[in-house]
């Protein structure tokens, strides 16, 4: 890998052998040296790399090892934002008929069911079931079954930011799995990854490209609102907000991620307590 800067070359350990501004054969300085990342996992066509020790496993989805599932992925969106904004809006359940009106929010409820959120370590699983219309099915028109059907919405979150909707047609039969992995750049400015997981489609390319516009569509709803936002922190205590018990899983998210900067900063502390006589001594100083 060469830097497209000064054009330093290194091999695949980050050793750096070649700097070319010091001719052929130069002495190469030991710190020119890239560090290695703490951890790699490797997932549903996807890599996660952790710069730091992570504190949390790579997320793993279900659905995308179960081969009856087909993948579709969404361009990678670079986009200015939050990510715990983004999770939030991604894990909130009341915002569809209002934001997704041009997509599919316009016959969804306004009124978010009761439900419950089941903690497991730095993550959460929500579920619930409730009637739609379902005007998608082709079952519909030929009298099969009704137009009011019964799907199950399952949200699975694990910090820092990734996230999944499960679709379940309890009626009609198929599972959508949404998934989202958001990566922040820094304090304005997040990538997002997304991929849909679809077992209703016959392993139609054509259908699962339309399947994807679609969620691209509704993606682009949600940054509206996004764009709207001036300021990008989001409030970690949950007495900063007024929520309501539609909000299950945005307040958990925002608990599970309090624990999690928690434990980040005590790590990095832990961390601090060593690098500091390094840095405080006098040759580095100058
Ligand atoms: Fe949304």
């Amino acid at each position: 890998m060469r830097c497209g800067y000064h054009g330093w070359l290194y091999d695949v350990d980050g050793q750096c052998i070649e700097i070319p501004a010091l001719g052929e054969g130069a002495t190469i300085p030991p710190r020119a040296k890239l560090r290695s990342p703490a951890a790699i996992a490797l997932d549903h066509g996807m890599v996660f790399v952790a710069i730091e020790e992570p504190l949390t496993p790579a997320p793993s989805l279900l659905a995308a090892n179960d081969p009856e599932f087909q993948i579709g992925d969404l361009p990678v969106l670079t986009t200015r934002g939050s990510a715990a904004l983004l999770a939030d809006n991604f894990l909130d359940m009341a915002h569809f008929p209002f934001v997704h009106a041009g997509t599919f929010g316009a016959s969804e409820a306004r009124e978010v069911p009761n439900y419950s959120v089941e903690r497991a370590g730095y993550g959460f699983t929500a579920a619930y079931e409730h009637e739609f219309a379902n005007r998608e099915d082709p079952g519909v028109a030929t009298g099969q079954r009704p137009l009011i059907q019964r799907r199950r919405l399952t949200y699975r979150y694990s910090a820092p930011f990734h996230l999944e909707l499960e679709i379940e047609f309890l009626d009609a039969g198929g599972v959508n799995v949404i998934g989202f992995f958001l990566a922040p750049e820094d304090d304005e400015t997040v990538r997002i990854y997304s991929s849909l997981w679809r077992n209703d489609l016959d392993g139609s390319l054509e259908r699962m490209r339309e399947a994807v516009d679609f969620e691209i569509a509704v993606i682009e709803e949600d940054l509206r609102i996004q764009s709207k936002y001036e300021r990008l922190e989001m409030p970690l205590d949950v007495t900063a907000e007024v929520h309501t018990r539609a909000d299950k899983t945005t307040l958990e998210f925002r608990r599970i991620l309090a624990e999690f900067v928690e434990k980040a900063e005590a790590e990095a502390g832990r961390a601090g307590e060593i690098r500091t006589p390094d840095l405080s001594a006098p040759s580095r100083a100058l």
